[in-house]
């Protein structure tokens, strides 16, 4: 197992901008290859959270180290590139591009950072025949359900082979069925590259396929059960 943590979040506070606190002295931390899953009551913060983590936001306090790189440490343009590098997003709105195909959209990533196109495709191609897309690179995405849609995404979020994936409520608007097989790919997909991931869930079954499950609440993370 790797020495440096995937993910290391510590003395994190937020408040949000009416001056209510989410969370203060909140710990985190995410081994390469783990999955943890955070769960937790609407409008705790869960969101917020991840977008601290993926230097989209700003917290009041504390410290979030992302592959050992210290986020707040780093100037914006560091915190770009870290996000483009590092870091694969799976939302719950897909944020699919629809102009382009399924290939150019899980190449997204590669393209972005002035990664080669044809190795880009080429590596597209491969992961959208691991997530059960295979012969369908070429089509666009409103050609698509909601549940290939969202399998697209997962390979948009390993193609740049990032050390952290950070997914918020990624079966969200799928059919149970759907999301049983979204989600198992995305974790055997995940666990294969040995990248680390927070999913944010409301789903027992999503949190089934982590190793940890976590709980935010006021008083911060805990681990679910006790
Ligand atoms: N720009 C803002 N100004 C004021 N309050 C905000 C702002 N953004 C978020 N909040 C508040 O912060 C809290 C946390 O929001 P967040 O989206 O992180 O919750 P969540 O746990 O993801 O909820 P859900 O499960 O419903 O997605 C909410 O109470 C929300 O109203
Ligand atoms: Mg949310």
């Amino acid at each position: 197992m790797s020495a440096i943590p995937a993910l290391s979040v510590s003395g994190l506070r937020k408040s949000v901008p009416g001056g209510r606190l989410l969370f203060d002295g909140l710990a985190l931390t995410v081994r390469p290859g783990e999955i943890v899953a955070i769960m937790g009551e609407s409008g705790v913060g869960k969101s917020t959270l991840l977008n601290l983590i993926a230097g989209l936001d700003v917290a009041d306090a504390g410290e979030i180290k992302i592959d050992g790189g210290d986020l707040s440490a780093m100037s914006d343009d560091q915190r770009t590139i870290l996000r483009r590098d590092c870091i694969g997003f799976v939302f719950q709105a897909f944020h699919i591009l629809p102009h382009l195909t399924l290939a150019q959209n899980a190449a997204l990533p590669v393209l972005l950072s002035g990664g080669g196109e044809a190795q880009g495709l080429s590596r597209a191609r491969a992961l959208l025949a691991a997530v059960g897309l295979e012969g369908r690179a070429g089509s666009y995405p409103s050609e698509l359900s909601g549940g290939e849609m969202q399998r697209v995404a997962i390979a948009r979020a390993l193609i740049h082979r990032p050390a952290l994936i950070l997914a918020d409520e990624p079966t969200g608007n799928l059919d149970p069925e759907s999301a049983e097989k979204v989600l198992t790919l995305f974790a055997q997909q995940t666990r294969d590259a040995r990248a680390a991931a927070v999913i944010v869930t409301h789903s027992d079954r999503v949190a089934a396929v982590a190793d940890r499950s976590l709980v935010l609440t006021a008083q911060g993370l805990i681990l679910r059960g006790q």
